[in-house]
């Protein structure tokens, strides 16, 4: 059985070996990341582990059917930089890991919660300025708050018990339907109806075609004036010119983003001067808004379990055809 995993780092390496030991299979690994030009390297395996960061495009996907691969086993959750209708065309097998760890992303969001409400940043800089004074940054409870959360899978719903035990209101929405939560009542019927009642909205949708840019000028202006928006999912469902407008006229007081629009070109990686645009370097220069380079997975739970998952998957895959973890793609 012969498997190359792509962009490996020198944080999943043991994880791999622990792989290697427990399944007394050997792994190639690579530290290049899957495309184009990379995907030469998978010539003679039987299956490719990559996580997502570039768009995997009808080309690739051509290209690793091309060298007779069959299967990919992508060591993340999101598959929105993945051609679905190519996967089909071509009959690629993807499979993804779906809960490595809610936590990790969960407990993101709480955590910038709180830096937003405690003004971390503001009392960073007063004491990098030998300033004890309070004002004017006094703080707001989470037990005070109405959370909207909004996408109540693995991720939304661990979210949820770990704001509940702050004592926190929770109302949710999502197009599925959790029936526990349905039960204990915490659905409203609209995304209008979450706007209007939140004071923290926190996100933990996937990105999809239909909820792009979901947060839009429209989004922003039926939420209450002071709210606070948590981004842990993905950046497009945020537009970030009109969370731009919403911060200026204050109807957004703090917000927390570990993903952003088009951050593929600097993901894990420096910005160079040019990428540090207009819209980033708005946002970079306002202490009531914290970003975080997609590193809401990013734990040593979490790291382990993506490997570890996606080598099984991978396995599952050579040895039966087939894999728990498989993607369907309309
Ligand atoms: C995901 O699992 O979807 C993430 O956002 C993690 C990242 C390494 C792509």
């Amino acid at each position: 059985m012969k498997i190359i995993a792509y962009g490996i780092r020198e944080d999943e390496l043991p994880y791999v070996k622990e792989w290697e030991n427990d399944n007394q299979i050997k792994i190639e690994t690579v530290p290049d990341l899957l495309d184009e030009k990379t995907v030469q390297l998978a010539a003679n395996h039987d299956a490719i582990v990559a996580y997502q960061q570039k768009d995997y495009t009808p080309e690739l996907i051509k290209k690793i059917r091309d060298l007779h691969i069959k299967y990919l086993s992508i060591r993340n959750t999101g598959v929105d930089n993945v051609d679905g209708d190519a996967v089909n065309q071509y009959g690629l097998i993807v499979t993804n890991v779906p809960s490595y760890s809610p936590s990790a992303v969960a407990e993101l969001s709480i955590a910038k919660l709180l830096e937003l409400f405690r003004k971390t940043p503001q009392f960073n800089r007063k004491m990098e300025n030998n300033d004890f004074t309070w004002e004017p940054d006094i703080s707001k409870e989470i037990r005070t708050q109405t959370i909207g959360v909004i996408g109540t899978g693995r991720i939304g719903q661990t979210a949820i018990k770990i704001f509940k035990a702050f004592g926190a209101k929770i109302i949710g929405y999502d197009i599925y339907q959790n029936p526990t939560l349905k039960e204990e009542g915490i659905y409203v019927d609209t995304l209008e109806e979450l706007y209007a009642k939140s004071t923290v909205i926190t996100i933990h949708s996937p990105a999809t075609e239909d909820n792009y840019h979901l947060l839009d000028d429209e989004a922003f202006n039926n939420m209450q004036d002071g709210v606070h928006i948590l981004n842990m999912a993905r950046g497009t469902l945020i537009d970030t010119d009109a969370l731009i407008r919403a911060l200026d006229s204050g109807k957004v007081a703090g917000a927390a983003l570990d993903t952003l629009e088009n951050e593929t070109d600097y993901f894990n990686g420096k910005l160079t001067e040019s990428q540090v645009n207009g819209t980033f370097k708005n946002l970079l220069q306002r202490e009531n808004v914290l970003i975080t380079p997609h590193t809401a997975f990013y734990t040593e739970p979490a790291v382990r379990n993506m490997v570890i998952d996606a080598l099984n998957a991978s396995k599952d895959l050579i040895e039966t055809g087939h894999s728990d973890k498989e993607v369907k793609f309309k």
